[in-house]
């Protein structure tokens, strides 16, 4: 099942990669680690190529893709990097009227309610997103033998900054329509579920490695109107990503309470935030995947012998899964000290090969 030998530096191939490795519950040499929003605000470097561009202008730029994503490779020698890119990309690509506000995140003009505002979203060609298979295209090229992550929102997420317009807190306009209406709740996420897919399917075609899912706000759900309302949506995505042959991640904020569920939708690799140990997450995921997480993010404002002794806790406690990925429990916060995110991969690498 080797896939083509493309990416092979000093005979070292993408596909022996201790990201890709450890996805797939194999041994790896050092825990592999990355983090999420590694590009970003927290960069200086981010900050000086945004300047003078707004966000989605940014997302559709093969030169800012490729340099922005690369930044934190080139800082941290982090074992992935991630597409940069964001949730609401596709979304915009299949023409809907929205905006990313800095500061607050995405915000939509018209709000979607009703059969109407569902009867506009439409599935996403690649030739939508023709940037994605160019930026990608030369990332690849550049990474060589380290994996690039692609990822997309998942339906309950993207349904969220739809149907509220923006940010939301309790979510409750999501809900009305998923507990009111759930025919037309049903038939929102089926079409988002088909954008999400093209999405995820463009970025392999062209090169990334594995997928990662961020469903960020289904923590908001108890776990039946998970199982009900969502689950079917996203284990139908994660079975038709299952021919592609590249591990799919997903994760969620809050989760605690789903992470069985999470588990049974299908991906390979749980994503866990740092509300719950990873070895008491190993036993709520079950058997047969990989998990990924989950230093607590404000963990970095502390000195770093703080850090050094939690990681090391997330180390050890990961070793109760088949598989981790070190990782934040939640994306790199702005204010973040790059140089704490350096210490910390440097000591991931050091302390998991010791271990090892
Ligand atoms: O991880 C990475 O380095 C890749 C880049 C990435 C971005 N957005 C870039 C971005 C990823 C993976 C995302 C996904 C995303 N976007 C999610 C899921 C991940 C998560 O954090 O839970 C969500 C919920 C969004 C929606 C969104 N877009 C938010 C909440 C924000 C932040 C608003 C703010 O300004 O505080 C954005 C904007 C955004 N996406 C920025 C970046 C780098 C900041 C834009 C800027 O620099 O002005």
């Amino acid at each position: 099942d080797q896939p083509a030998a493309h990416g092979t530096i000093d005979g070292v191939t993408l596909h022996d990669s201790p990201f890709l490795r450890a996805c797939r519950r194999l041994p790896v040499p050092h825990t592999p680690v990355w983090f999420m929003r590694q590009a970003g605000r927290s960069l200086p470097e981010y900050r000086r190529v945004r300047a003078d561009v707004p966000m989605l202008d940014a997302c559709a730029r093969p030169d800012m893709i490729v340099e922005i994503t690369m930044q934190p490779v080139r800082r941290y020698g982090v074992d992935a990097a991630i597409y940069f890119s964001d949730i609401v990309v596709p979304l915009k690509a299949i023409g809907l009227d929205l905006d990313i506000k800095p500061g607050v995140g995405p915000v939509v003009a018209d709000p979607i309610r009703d059969a109407g505002g569902v009867r506009r979203l439409r599935d996403l060609e690649p030739d939508d997103v023709p940037f994605v298979t160019e930026a990608i295209g030369e990332l690849v090229g550049e990474l060589g033998d380290r994996p690039l992550i692609g990822f997309a929102g998942a339906p309950f997420t993207l349904a969220s900054y739809l149907i509220e317009g923006g940010p939301s807190k309790n979510h409750e306009n999501t809900k009305a329509m998923m507990y009111g209406a759930p025919e037309l709740w049903a038939e929102l996420m089926r079409r988002l579920s088909a954008v999400t897919l093209g999405f995820l399917r463009t970025q392999v075609a062209a090169g990334a490695s594995a997928v990662q899912l961020f469903d960020s706000w289904v923590g908001a759900l108890s776990a039946e109107d998970y199982r009900t309302s969502v689950l079917p949506h996203t284990a139908w995505i994660f079975e038709r990503l299952a021919e592609l042959d590249v591990p799919r991640i997903h994760f969620g904020v809050g989760t605690g309470e789903l992470l069985g569920l999470l588990g049974e939708a299908g991906a390979d690799v749980v994503g866990v935030d740092w509300r719950v140990p990873l070895d008491e997450a190993a036993r709520r995921v079950g058997p047969g995947r990989a998990l990924q997480g989950n230093l607590d993010p404000a963990t970095l404002f502390a000195p770093w012998d703080v850090v050094a002794e939690r990681a090391r806790d997330v180390l050890a406690r990961g070793r109760a899964a088949e598989g981790h990925v070190f990782n934040l429990g939640h994306g790199v916060l702005p204010t973040t000290d790059p140089d704490a995110l350096a210490r910390l991969t440097e000591f991931v690498h050091e302390e998991s090969a010791a271990a090892a």
